[in-house]
């Protein structure tokens, strides 16, 4: 069955790992937004590999890994983690493994500098968005407006593709000093023919592949990158990614919507919840809702590795929240769940489920909130389950949880993550 998988909460659900599992029946694993903000990590046979930019898919051998024109790709990052893949003998050759789409805008050294210090200039407003650093809102900032430049603009001819630079940097001179200028520009230009070299063999027209490969009944898995409360329109705006995560994105950022369409949209989600960078998370766990909470956020971080695969900031840690994860299916048209890390949890007497936020007057929110200031506001009411022993089905306790999940969310947890190897993963 053709897939596309998305991250349900606000990142770091454990993507990388499903994406492995399911690679092993997949001939194509696309990206289709995001950039090297994502850190998907993979666990085979003892060894970690932590994936920016190259699909999930990559360390089995049959695959072949598209990264869609919905991505924003840095060229120095994506040729450092091909050439990571190269020294693990993942493959020989990169360019008859992965493609990536013509019309996929560049991250340029001067939109990670922007990103960086819109970020410091922001440190201890409200306007602070705890980003990754790697320039990913500027550089969807500027595709839309329109002054990108994009991998195949490198083939223009040099005038052209410089003056597309020139153009695209002088919209953002005032944002450096002159000395500072020169010196992005200088990076900019010093590495374009080895950006070239590497690129030129990888390059294909999206829809086109896409319909050949279908055309040959080929099986598709699309690799969502954040969660969908960091989406553009529907997560927790402005504490959000500049890209769409939801699943309609997926017919846009690899365009084949025909193929996207008719896909099963799997959802990934932690048993509790995680969140690096600012922005209200109603039921972290902060010392103010349940008793204890706090050293529970501590172990969970500290059993569970809660720290980011790609800026290694400490995530914060929340009990389960149901609300934000029905709000997540329903607006990104999530068809199945994967619930991972429930073994973090395991011999833990009991749980706390959040099922309702209420106003400060204390009435019920029907719906969830369209604002950070409400969200900020909104308080969580809890259920408790009975702690469990073994985070898979054969434990009743587990199952109970897993239920209760599937009962609120109308939908039916099809994958268990327990552990975070390959073969770690019951399939219900
Ligand atoms: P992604 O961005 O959604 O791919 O997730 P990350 O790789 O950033 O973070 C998930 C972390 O949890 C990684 O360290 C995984 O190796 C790990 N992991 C994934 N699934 C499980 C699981 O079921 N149990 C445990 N213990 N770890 C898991
Ligand atoms: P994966 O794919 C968790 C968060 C950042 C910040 C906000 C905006 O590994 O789940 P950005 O750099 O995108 O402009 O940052 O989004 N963020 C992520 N959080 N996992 C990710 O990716 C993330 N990518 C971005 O922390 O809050
Ligand atoms: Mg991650």
């Amino acid at each position: 069955m053709n897939t596309i998988l998305l991250g349900a909460q606000w990142g770091d659900e454990g993507k990388g790992k499903v994406v492995d599992h399911l690679s092993a029946k997949a001939d194509l694993v696309i990206r289709f937004q995001g950039g090297n903000n994502a850190g998907h990590s993979l666990w085979v046979g003892g060894k970690k590999t932590v994936l920016h930019l190259i699909p999930s898919g990559i360390l089995h051998p049959h695959t072949t890994c598209l990264i869609g024109e919905g991505v924003v790709l840095d060229p120095n990052v994506f040729i450092q983690e091909i050439s990571q893949l190269q020294s693990a003998k993942v493959f020989t050759k990169a360019s008859d493994r992965i493609k990536v789409a013509e019309r996929t805008h560049l991250i340029l050294p001067f939109h990670r500098a922007l990103d960086v210090a819109r970020e410091t200039g922001a440190k201890g407003t409200k306007a602070h968005i705890g980003t990754t650093g790697r320039g990913i809102g500027p550089a969807y900032e500027t595709k839309a407006l329109r002054k990108g430049v994009r991998a195949i603009d490198l083939f223009l001819g040099e005038s052209i593709f410089l003056e597309k630079i020139e153009t695209l940097m002088n919209e953002y001179s005032g944002k450096f000093t002159a000395d500072e200028f020169t010196e992005l520009k200088k990076q900019t230009l010093k590495d374009l023919d080895y950006w070239k070299k590497i690129l030129e063999p990888m390059l294909v027209d999206s829809t086109s592949f896409l319909m050949k490969n279908h055309a040959e009944n080929k099986r598709f898995l699309f690799e969502g990158a954040q969660g969908v409360m960091l989406d553009l329109d529907h997560g927790t705006y402005p504490y959000v990614t500049s890209s769409s995560t939801t699943s309609p994105a997926a017919g846009i950022g690899a365009a084949y919507p025909k193929l996207t369409r008719s896909c099963r949209v799997l959802g990934i989600a932690k048993a509790y919840i995680t969140r690096v960078g600012t922005g209200p998370v109603p039921t972290e766990m902060l010392g103010n809702h349940v008793e204890g909470e706090l050293e529970v956020a501590e172990n969970i971080r500290k059993l569970g590795h809660e720290f980011g695969a790609t800026t290694g900031r400490p995530r914060r840690i929340g009990w389960q929240d149901l609300v934000a994860l029905k709000y997540a299916v329903d607006v990104a048209g999530i068809d199945e769940m994967a619930i991972m890390k429930g073994d973090i949890l395991a011999g833990m007497e009991d749980f706390k489920v959040c099922v309702e936020y209420r106003k400060p007057n204390g009435e019920k929110w029907n719906q969830f909130p369209s604002t950070v200031e409400d969200l900020a506001d909104a308080k969580p009411i809890y259920e408790s389950v009975k702690g469990w022993k073994v985070a898979n089905s054969s434990d009743p306790d587990y199952r109970n949880y897993l239920e209760k999940i599937e009962k609120y969310l109308g939908v039916s947890v099809k994958y268990v993550g327990y552990g975070p190897e390959r073969e770690q993963m019951e399939v219900r």
